[in-house]
């Protein structure tokens, strides 16, 4: 038996769950029933993430101490996820005070290491609110283009990044002031110190998604850089030690929340589990993350060297799932398919979601998209029109003719006993989450049931004189085979599972259960066990949402969601997969042909080529590749390359990067996209 923790993101304190959430949540609780219903010992802990100025802004808005909208919104999350099955054995907040101790340990510890470093920051000050203003609460006018109302960080309308303190006319989002420069002392986490470290551990197998792992190469070519960990007061969170007014950003405890959530679980309900069985550095027991594609960096690069820097034990492995589109698009309030949790629960079963997830997750990063038509005709076709109607098609026998009691043998023995074999598989899609694959034998499984009952027409046998025990024989293995179809379904469907296992009253409904076949086993009365999906209701849910969420939210927090999706959309950018774009995306995209004039190798770095490039324009460009394995210097002298010209300059360790230069990759090397001899630098690609 495997012990293992697993954890979800932890959902900030400061917004309802929704569909986009739910996609994470539904992945790690599908996984942890599987692995619980295969023996494992699993504890499945989770929190709201409490800290931070949006929840501090948030409560400010909502009239109410920071505590208050903690608490208050911690209620509805939990609700929410009870509402959705998610089993976790335990929910907390970041805001506890274990959690505190355990982040001022780890930050001592680190400390004590040589792992922090201080040194002045020059920000803008709000001199009306008497804080430090991050971008995104700073707007001002473009340096570059001058165009009015941008964020404090990069142009929205010309995309050029700069710092704050570069904004022409700045002010503050939150008083209208205009923001003072400022210097105060801050506090680093000298990620660089890792560098080796994590560059092995992102690669140790089953670590991380190799997808992911690629794409963190991206930053050791561009070299980590120091963290900065502390935020000046007033800021709802916990403070530094030795460091009055400086406290911990929130990315700092929030993973640490893991820990302290395990550690409260312990405290209050399981006395006899021990936090050093999991979390000392030689533990063999499994730790896993679930998260989203949008938060890899915070924990491939910063957990795990924090607590290297303490000297815990790192996750034995994160599990990476890509964002959500409703009906192939972003999900969006004004076409209400923002669909929150409670939205939803209040118009359809939880179960079709959890059915349609996990008919569409695999364990590859990909986005998924919840196409409200499929889903209707997924759920309606797969769970009500195939599984559920095995039984309904054979219990009334059994309950009406047989006293609900299921034959004394099994005539169908090979059937049956190819469905108990499938279950192998069946677990090990599960195990390596593979949920589409697992749910797509279980439905071929289901289409073999019926088929079978088709066959031999139970309802036309029981109208025949002499075949009463044919029907009872065909009846109990129809609900034999359904037995193992809600077996397998289980970890998808538990309240479903739940039903079935009192209808068919067994004791247990693990994996291993299903081996024993019932026979002369006493059943419950038949009760329908699922309904249609309603069309009806599915539209219901989306004008409810179209009217729940049209109200603004006050500016600030307005403000800060805005900057939120377009952290969220950089992320995604530098981690996430391909994506479809329509033509004029793809026409902003300015290849050009170029020439190579001179390559040379790059100091400090075994990745990077630097590449002078014709491309037909006035100067000569700089770029740095990091193609170094591939090519030697001399080979690319004069070749034709393709440039995303209009790439914004990337400012890296060795210089600043202006484009990018094409090439495949495979598992066999990098290959360069060379236009045919003819093509001239400065030519469109398109
Ligand atoms: O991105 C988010 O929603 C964060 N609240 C996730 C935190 S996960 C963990 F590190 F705490
Ligand atoms: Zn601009």
């Amino acid at each position: 038996m495997r012990k293992i923790l697993v954890t979800n993101a932890l959902p900030y304190a400061n917004g309802p769950i929704h569909m986009g959430h739910l996609l994470g949540y539904i992945q790690a609780d599908i996984w942890v029933r599987a692995m619980r219903a295969m023996g494992h010992d699993v504890t499945y802990v989770c929190a709201d993430d409490a800290h931070g100025t949006a929840i501090m802004l948030r409560a400010e808005a909502n009239a109410i101490s920071p505590e208050q909208q903690i608490a208050n919104v911690q209620k509805e999350h939990e609700r929410d996820f009870a509402g959705f099955g998610i089993s976790f054995d335990h929910y907390d907040s970041t805001h506890s005070d274990t959690n505190k101790a355990r982040s001022q340990e780890i930050y001592l510890k680190n400390r004590d290491a040589g792992n922090i470093a201080i040194r002045p920051v020059s920000q803008l000050f709000d001199p009306e609110k008497q804080m430090f203003l991050s971008d995104r609460f700073i707007k001002g006018t473009c340096p570059k283009c001058k165009a009015d109302d941008q964020y404090g960080d990069s142009c929205e309308v010309c995309g050029t990044t700069y710092n704050a303190t570069e904004l022409e006319n700045p002010r503050s989002t939150l008083s209208g002031a205009t923001p003072v420069e400022k210097s105060s002392d801050h506090y680093f986490f000298k990620l660089p110190n890792f560098t080796e470290y994590l560059q092995k551990w992102t690669r140790d197998s089953g670590r991380l998604p190799v997808s992911i792992a690629n794409k963190l190469d991206e930053w050791f070519d561009a070299g980590l850089a120091d963290w900065d960990i502390s935020r000046d007061a007033p800021y709802f969170g916990f403070e530094i030690p030795d460091a009055p007014n400086k406290y911990f950003y929130v990315w700092v405890d929030a993973p640490i929340g893991y820990m302290a959530s395990f550690e409260n679980y312990i405290k209050t309900k399981r006395p006899d589990l021990n936090f050093d069985d999991y979390w000392k550095k030689d533990s063999q027991n499994e730790v896993y993350h679930f998260i989203g594609k949008d938060i890899v960096y915070f924990h491939a690069l910063f957990w795990p060297a924090m607590l290297e820097g303490a000297n815990y034990r790192t996750p034995t492995g994160l599990f990476v799932n890509g964002f959500l589109t409703v009906n192939g698009q972003k999900m969006s309030k004004s076409r209400g398919t923002f669909i929150k949790a409670e939205t939803y629960l209040e118009h359809l079963n939880p179960e079709y979601l959890r059915y349609y997830f996990a008919s569409k997750l695999s364990d590859k990063v990909e986005d998924s998209d919840l196409n409200l038509d499929d889903f209707i005709q997924k759920v309606n076709s797969d769970l009500v029109g195939k599984v559920v109607n095995i039984a309904s098609r054979c219990a009334k026998f059994i309950n009406k003719d047989f006293d609900n009691t299921l034959s004394t043998t099994c005539v169908e023995a090979e059937l049956v006993q190819s469905f108990i074999d499938a279950g192998d598989s069946i677990a090990k899609a599960y195990e390596d989450r593979e949920f589409s694959a697992a749910i797509r034998e279980i439905m071929a499984l289901a289409d073999r049931a019926n088929q079978y009952i088709d066959e031999k027409k139970p309802w036309a046998l029981a109208k025949q004189e002499g075949q009463a025990q044919q029907v009872h024989d065909v009846c109990s293995v129809g609900i034999n085979l359904f037995r193992q179809l809600a077996v397998y379904l289980a970890p998808v469907l538990p309240s479903l599972a739940e039903q079935v296992q009192a209808f068919l009253q067994l004791d247990s409904f693990d994996f291993a259960s299903r081996k024993t076949i019932l026979l002369n086993h006493a059943i419950a009365p038949f009760q329908p066990l699922m309904q249609r999906v309603d069309p009806k209701a599915v539209t219901a849910m989306v004008d409810a949402s179209k009217d729940s969420l049209a109200a603004p939210a006050a500016t600030p927090v307005k403000a800060e969601k805005k900057k939120e999706k377009v952290a969220e959309k950089k992320a995604e950018a530098k981690i996430g997969e391909a994506e479809t774009i329509g033509i004029e995306d793809f026409m902003k995209i300015d290849l050009r042909v170029a020439q190579v004039l001179d390559a040379a190798t790059v100091e400090g770095s075994d990745k990077l080529l630097q590449l002078t490039l014709d491309a037909g324009e006035a100067e000569p460009r700089n770029v740095f590749s990091g193609i170094r394995s591939a090519y030697a210097p001399e080979d690319l002298k004069g070749k034709l390359v393709v440039l995303v010209a209009n790439l914004a300059p990337r400012k890296m360790r060795f210089g600043v990067s202006n484009g990018m230069v094409m090439a495949a990759g495979n598992a066999e090397g990098i290959f360069i996209v060379s236009p045919d001899s003819g093509a001239k630098p400065g030519d469109k690609v398109s």
